[in-house]
């Protein structure tokens, strides 16, 4: 077959309701930052669907549509949309105030936000709209269940223009626990038709479920790590849709985030206190001794092992281990510096570690990705005891800043992380991961095999390259270049 060079290649509109530096929550935001020009460089041309968020209101973007009406239940919508250029990626924001001009991307103090089905079918209409007037999409890259009304509506609506009739569409699974699930009613706020309220297509326990949408009506499926590939297609990691991922598995892949390298590496990080690198480690001791000194920890832990902790603080990052095994883990002389912020009842148990261990344990509550990079630099291991973990981006960046991850062998965290760079166990319990936070503060003590681990986790590479060709060989199959 003759090349067609890369103006042949499938065209990808990629639609979430994250994308750093944007808006961001967790790792979504890092993933669609950094794939969307890294499939760029492999000669994709590449656009990006995002909310104009509170947050996305500075974003040096022009307006390109003035005006496009929206419907959705009974409600009309007048909505805009804003383009900016960024790394050969076309941003596109949708503008609609009422919806998207908040505090929060999600939801506020008081919980999830009640119009979010609103919200999130909004986006996935003018995605489409996008397409038809902007940029016309051969595949709609869709990620998670924000964003997962793309492909019902494009099954729904084959005829509103024959330009999409070709189009395909891929739904990326970054997090199978977030489901977006409403009451029935909501069908008709997002305007599908009763005939959709089935098991076959969205209806799950009386209720509707958007991600299920997506996973009955995408043309490909993947999430973000090989092993949760396999996880999610159990009882134990399929949150209820075990049995329809199971008979999907055949449009199944997992795909490994990569690490975006011109951000997270100590060699060039702006913002940590001394750079260092595999070849000269001094500055990451001056690293740990700054980080000592912002959490209020004592100077002599500087001789002793010091755990980093940087988290969204819910029930999947498994930090019920930790308190299982807390008396334990710091009747040793260790340390722990952890940062994050989420659900009250894990803010609790941060705060009473804190107080229940004073000058052992630091916990800073709060978003800071500037004190992200220091922990990471900073700390000597990292703690992931994640009860699940799709792919999990911090162990990754850990091993660049030589940090060993000690890590639950779950998801993500079981692929990239093996004996000779880092630290994982099974069992999820207390004293599995008491077990291994020990054997980790053991090699610590050992210096050469401890600086041997270090070296090994900073050499491996986990850039985007090596992932965005796989996203990019997965769209080739769908959509022949060309065709
Ligand atoms: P998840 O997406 O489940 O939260 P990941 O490990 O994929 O987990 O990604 C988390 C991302 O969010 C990382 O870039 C991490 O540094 C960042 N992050 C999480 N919590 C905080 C916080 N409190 N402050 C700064 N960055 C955070
Ligand atoms: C989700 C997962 C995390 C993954 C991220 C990006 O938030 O919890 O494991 O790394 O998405 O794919």
């Amino acid at each position: 077959m003759a090349d067609k060079g890369p103006f042949a290649r499938p065209r990808i509109l990629m639609v979430s309701s994250e994308a750093s530096p944007w808006a961001k929550s967790g790792g979504l935001a890092d993933v669609l930052g950094a794939l969307p020009p890294a499939l760029a460089r492999l000669g994709h041309a590449v656009g990006v669907v995002l909310p104009r968020y509170m947050g996305a209101r500075s974003a040096p973007a022009r307006r390109v549509i003035d005006s496009v009406i929206i419907g959705l239940g009974s409600r009309l919508f007048d909505v805009s949309v804003w383009e900016m250029e960024s790394g050969g990626v076309r941003m596109f924001f949708v503008d609609e105030p009422s919806l998207y001009e908040r505090d929060g991307l999600y939801g506020g103090p008081t919980g999830d936000f009640s119009d979010n089905h609103i919200r999130f079918a909004l986006l996935s209409k003018a995605a489409i709209e996008i397409s038809r007037r902007l940029f016309r999409a051969d595949v709609f890259h869709c990620h998670d269940w924000q964003a997962s009304l793309v492909p019902v509506y494009l099954r729904e609506w084959p005829a509103i223009d024959p330009q999409l009739l070709g189009a395909r569409t891929v739904l990326t699974i970054h997090n199978l626990g977030y489901q977006g699930i409403f009451d029935a009613p909501a069908l008709r706020d997002i305007s599908l038709p009763q005939r959709l309220f089935t098991p076959a297509a969205l209806e799950f326990w009386g209720r509707i479920n958007l991600l299920k949408g997506g996973i009955v009506f995408s043309d490909a499926l993947t999430t973000v790590s090989r092993k949760y590939a396999e996880e999610i297609q159990t009882a134990e990691y399929g949150f209820g849709l075990d049995g329809l991922l199971r008979s999907r598995s055949g449009a199944l892949t997992g795909i490994l985030n990569g690490a975006d390298y011109s951000r997270w590496d100590p060699e060039f990080d702006p913002l940590i206190p001394a750079r260092y690198s595999a070849e000269n480690l001094a500055g990451k001791a001056e690293c740990k001794r700054a980080l000592l000194a912002e959490a209020g920890l004592p100077e002599a832990a500087q001789e002793r092992p010091l755990m980093g902790i940087v988290s969204r603080f819910t029930s999947q990052k498994g930090f019920d281990l930790i308190a299982d095994a807390a008396w334990q883990i710091f009747e040793d002389d260790v340390y722990l510096v952890a940062l994050g912020n989420g659900e009250p009842a894990w803010e609790d148990l941060f705060r009473n570690l804190q107080q229940a261990f004073p000058g052992k344990v630091s916990v800073t509550f709060g978003y800071n990705e500037a004190m992200s990079h220091r922990i990471e630099a900073g700390a000597d291991m990292f703690l992931m005891p994640s009860r699940y973990e799709p792919c999990g981006l911090n162990q990754i960046y850990s091993l660049r800043y030589g940090t060993p991850p000690v890590v639950r062998a779950t998801g993500g965290l079981d692929d990239t992380i093996d004996e000779t760079t880092g630290f994982k166990f099974s069992d999820y319990n207390g004293t599995a991961l008491l077990e291994a936070i020990r054997a980790a503060c053991r090699k610590w003590e050992d210096h050469a095999g401890w600086r041997k681990m270090m070296v090994t986790g900073m050499r491996r590479d986990f850039s985007w390259t090596a992932s965005a060709t796989e996203y990019s060989r997965l769209y080739d199959a769908l959509h022949p270049a060309g065709a």
